[in-house]
């Protein structure tokens, strides 16, 4: 159980003002656009820097919405966590007055239960929310917690709290996955990295954002190795140090722009957006016909005009890295609706993960669900502006491409979403020629949302 002292709880998420995207389609985007850093390594970077109490200091990290959910959420166990320009952050994790990550943080941001691995490896408690589920899945953390436990952790479970403990110190084991988990393997690393021997994890997630992490953990004085590629060792150390590290570029915001330019017809190079990160994306992209060329780290498009055909369909599936990632499927839908034939797609991660393709049918798409895992889209289909919705923030970005691609005027409910993603969205494509504005949604007070939106 928790600390005697009575609990004081001061979270209070940033309001977050409930706001339109306006779309202008049929604008070609030509320029160069610089890649923010990618959330999904962020995310962790934060939780990581509580595994020491000296300061870590982390740049290019992407403005967004789930970023400062993340800050505010360290902030309020007691971390002192400084923003002293944008794109920086200074954690210092000296102590920490509670271990407790609530419902607010974990309604907010599913990912703030990264902090269940490297709370319970420094304090040796946490009790934190279930994060539950979202728009896409069901998102349980079942593997999570198994995985503590075979670090020797108790962990129980009431009234949607786990309540976590490792008397002592967490001891190195043997973390057996039955399905890759991305953010199951990094819970695990941060466990290990301050467990007593020495953990093997796998099958360990192999994206790029798991080694982004692993590189600051190694700054951090962790002893890791990926001995294959799917089996991760970790010799754990009594104490780890600051460091200093550079967030990697997001993939998913690179593969999305990428898909911007392919469907409008423009002309665009990515920088500081390693094609190699894009794995069997790439793949996709030359089997449609997008012209690609990548550099050293940039990505040049040369897109078709939309509903010219210029493309072919192709059967996709999603997987784990360095499979077509699953935060690409939506983008790829989108393309897909541009190319000549009928392409099928299957979402083999997230159980609701296609639902979003309703929204692209009333943008004209020709969408025919199977089930929640099979679609197939038939094109290339002339798509028209409409009044849309978005449900998760990938689905949200994509909306935005189709309308690029739209004749007329489309308006899409719920740029929140997209906020908690993708850093600026609607000014890079701004500066890319697109004409896309972000409102306050019409008719709410002050447009504001009340804060578990
Ligand atoms: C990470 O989510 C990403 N989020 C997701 O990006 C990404 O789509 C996903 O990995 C897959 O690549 C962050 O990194 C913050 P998983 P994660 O554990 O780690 C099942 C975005 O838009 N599973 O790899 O939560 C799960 O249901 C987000 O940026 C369990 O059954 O995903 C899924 O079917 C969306 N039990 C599969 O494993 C568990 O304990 C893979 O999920 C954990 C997962």
């Amino acid at each position: 159980m928790a600390d005697a002292r009575p609990f004081h709880w001061e979270f209070t998420p940033p309001a977050v003002p409930r706001e339109i995207f306006r779309v202008e389609g049929g604008r070609p985007l030509h320029g160069r656009l610089a890649v923010s850093g990618s959330k999904n390594a962020a995310l962790k970077l934060l939780a990581a820097a509580t595994l020491t109490g000296e300061r870590c200091r982390l740049t290019n990290v992407p403005e967004i919405e789930d970023v400062r959910v993340m800050a505010e959420t360290l902030r309020d166990l007691g971390v002192v966590v400084d923003h002293p320009e944008a794109n920086v952050y200074e954690i210092a994790s000296g102590d920490v007055d509670w271990l407790f990550v609530p419902l607010e943080a974990a309604a907010r941001m599913r990912a703030s239960f990264i902090l269940l691995g490297p709370l319970l490896a420094r304090f040796g408690r946490v009790i934190i929310s279930n994060p539950g589920g979202d728009r896409i899945g069901r998102r349980p953390v079942n593997l999570h917690v198994e995985a503590m436990r075979a670090l020797g952790a108790q962990i129980d479970y009431r009234n949607g709290y786990y309540f976590a403990r490792a008397p002592g110190r967490l001891r190195g084991g043997e973390v057996v996955f039955p399905t890759v988990t991305v953010m199951g393997t990094e819970n695990a690393i941060l466990a290990a990295t301050l467990a007593e021997g020495t953990t093997h994890i796998r099958p360990a997630a192999q994206e790029p954002e798991v080694d982004d992490l692993i590189a600051f953990l190694r700054k951090m004085g962790a002893d890791i190795e990926r001995a294959a590629p799917d089996t991760i060792v970790v010799r754990g150390q009594r104490r780890l140090r600051g460091a200093e590290h550079r967030v990697l570029p997001d993939r998913i915001e690179a593969g999305t722009f990428v898909v911007a330019a392919a469907i409008t017809g423009g002309e665009v190079t990515l920088e500081g957006a390693p094609c190699e990160h894009l794995g069997a994306f790439l793949g996709v992209l030359a089997e449609v016909g997008v012209a690609v060329a990548c550099g050293r780290d940039t990505i040049e498009v040369r897109g078709a005009p939309p509903g010219s055909g210029a493309y072919r369909a192709v059967d996709i599936a999603t997987d784990a890295y360095p499979g077509l990632a699953t935060d690409l499927q939506p983008p790829t839908c989108v393309l897909l609706s541009q190319a000549s034939g009928t392409s099928r797609v299957h979402e083999t991660i997230f159980e609701d993960r296609l639902e979003w393709l309703a929204e692209l049918a009333r943008m004209g798409a020709a969408v025919e669900m199977a089930d929640p895992h099979h679609a197939a889209i038939h094109g290339p289909a002339r798509l028209h502006g409409a009044d849309v919705e978005i449900g998760d923030l990938r689905a949200g970005a994509s909306l935005i491409l189709a309308a690029l691609a739209a004749e007329g005027t489309t308006t899409i409910h719920g740029a929140h979403h997209v906020r908690r993603g993708y850093e600026n969205i609607e000014r890079k494509f701004q500066e890319l020629g697109a004409r896309v504005t972000r409102l306050p949604e019409p008719g709410t007070a002050e447009g504001m949302a009340p804060p578990t939106s």
